[in-house]
């Protein structure tokens, strides 16, 4: 009875719910009975805008009442080849008929063709899969604590790993404990201890922290997206690489969304010519068609775990491998570092030539940008997402002022003009 109540309560606050009830079930909902189903059911942590979306290729997406968009958020930037690339399909259609998933109990007659695959492309002795981006830096942070422990010789428990104010590497607990952000560590103490914060681009504080001899690593992103994506000086990273060489420190790169082409070169560190010790992937490593994340790393790093000593039930299964390789392929094929580079030019140049009042800065590299918004009449970044929304475009604020531009890097220049006319069309709108 009480539950009953309780129903009786919900779908009162839920008008369309009821609408749903009614509906028979060969009818197609509308966008708003999706959402409130969505709220109704499923934990608020996301504020999505609200579309529903159900469909995409390419650039585009449809949403259920069949209206098209450009997609400039690309998954945070896990759809880089475009949503539902042909090659990619069939290649987890194949793989899914044959096998799926072993676990790393056995071995699997795919992984170790991703395995070499991956290690030739970006140099390194050995590769280790997990699923999302956030289980690779969890990866890489316990990579450096046992070569701290086994190479570096710091003492028990003391190991320390320098990380940036700013930073995002994801939503673990031990994550988070990193964070300079309220909305990702607020309420969610007691946090990991063992990690130094220093601002971002900052060489200074850098060095003072590396010198500590119980520091073994430093987790950075080669360009801070999450944050708003801030790019760092010319030969930070450069620079940051020779610190820790001359410390002993391992340097960590978190390419989870920097990474495979998406700011004009396979990876962002390509830019400075550097090849840190430990390189986190993700998102695009499987072009949005299934979770794959990895660390690569030399054998005096990666040999320090052994077997039973860190783990995923599926990663490295042969699906996610089958789909890696494919997606890897796609962006050599399509040569979509060179379009990501030449396309966000293109992107930058006539949205800084753009004379708005509503432009603070643009900002990025390749397909990486960010616009940072004046606040006008107490509108914010959330606000004008709307109305390109009403437009055609799909981008999402990261932080109250800054909006994320992330197409897929498959884009082509007349599909980037038309969205950039739609962009302007819509901050003239705005005010
Ligand atoms: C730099 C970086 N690292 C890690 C992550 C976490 O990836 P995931 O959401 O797949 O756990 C993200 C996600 O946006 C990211 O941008």
């Amino acid at each position: 009875m009480r539950g009953c109540k309780t129903s009786l309560l919900v779908l009162l606050n839920y008008p369309s719910l009821v609408q749903i009830l009614l509906t028979s079930t060969n009818e197609k909902m509308k966008t708003q009975e999706y959402i409130d189903r969505e709220d109704l059911y499923g934990a608020h942590n996301y504020h999505p805008l609200p579309v529903v979306l159900e469909r995409g290729e390419g650039v585009y997406v449809w949403d259920v009442e069949g209206k098209r968009y450009f997609d400039f958020l690309a998954s945070y930037s896990a759809v880089n080849q475009g949503h539902c690339h042909p090659k990619i399909v069939e290649a987890l259609v194949l793989q899914a008929g044959k096998l799926a998933l072993t676990s790393r109990a056995f071995y699997n007659n795919v992984l170790g063709e991703w395995e070499e695959y991956m290690t030739k492309l970006f140099g390194y002795d050995k590769i280790l899969p997990m699923n999302s981006g956030a289980e690779g830096d969890e990866t890489a942070l316990k990579l450096i604590r046992k070569w701290a422990y086994k190479v570096k010789g710091i003492p028990e428990n003391q190991a320390r790993i320098v990380v940036c104010d700013g930073n995002f590497h994801g939503r673990t607990i031990t994550i988070i404990s990193m964070s300079s952000d309220p909305d990702s560590y607020g309420d969610y103490g007691p946090f990991t201890p063992g990690f130094v914060k220093i601002p971002y681009n900052d060489l200074e504080a850098l060095e003072k922290e590396l010198s500590h001899p119980h520091t073994a690593g430093f987790l950075v992103e080669p360009i801070q997206a999450e944050a708003g994506v801030y790019v760092p000086e010319d030969n930070y990273l450069k620079k940051a690489a020779e610190l820790c060489k001359k410390y002993h420190v391992l340097l960590a790169a978190d390419e989870v969304q920097t990474g495979l082409c998406r700011t004009g070169k396979l990876l962002a560190c390509d830019h400075e010519g550097v090849r840190p010790d430990l390189l986190v992937l993700g998102k695009a490593a499987s072009g949005g068609m299934y979770p794959v994340s990895c660390v690569l790393a030399d054998d005096e790093v990666m040999l320090t775990i052994k077997p039973g000593e860190h783990g995923s039930t599926y990663g490295g299964n042969p699906l996610a491998a089958k789909v890696s390789l494919a997606a890897m392929n796609v962006l050599f094929e399509e040569k979509l570092a060179e379009n990501a580079e030449r396309i966000g030019t293109i992107f930058r140049e006539k949205m800084r030539a753009f004379s708005s009042p509503l432009i603070h800065e643009v900002r990025g590299k390749g397909l990486l940008n960010a616009i940072q918004i004046n606040p006008v009449a107490g509108k914010q970044a959330w606000d004008l997402c709307l109305v390109m929304k009403e437009n055609g475009i799909l981008a999402k604020p990261t932080h109250e002022h800054t909006i994320r531009f992330t197409p897929p890097l498959v884009i082509t220049e007349a599909q980037m003009d038309e969205a950039i006319g739609l962009i302007q069309k819509s901050m003239r709108e705005f005010i």
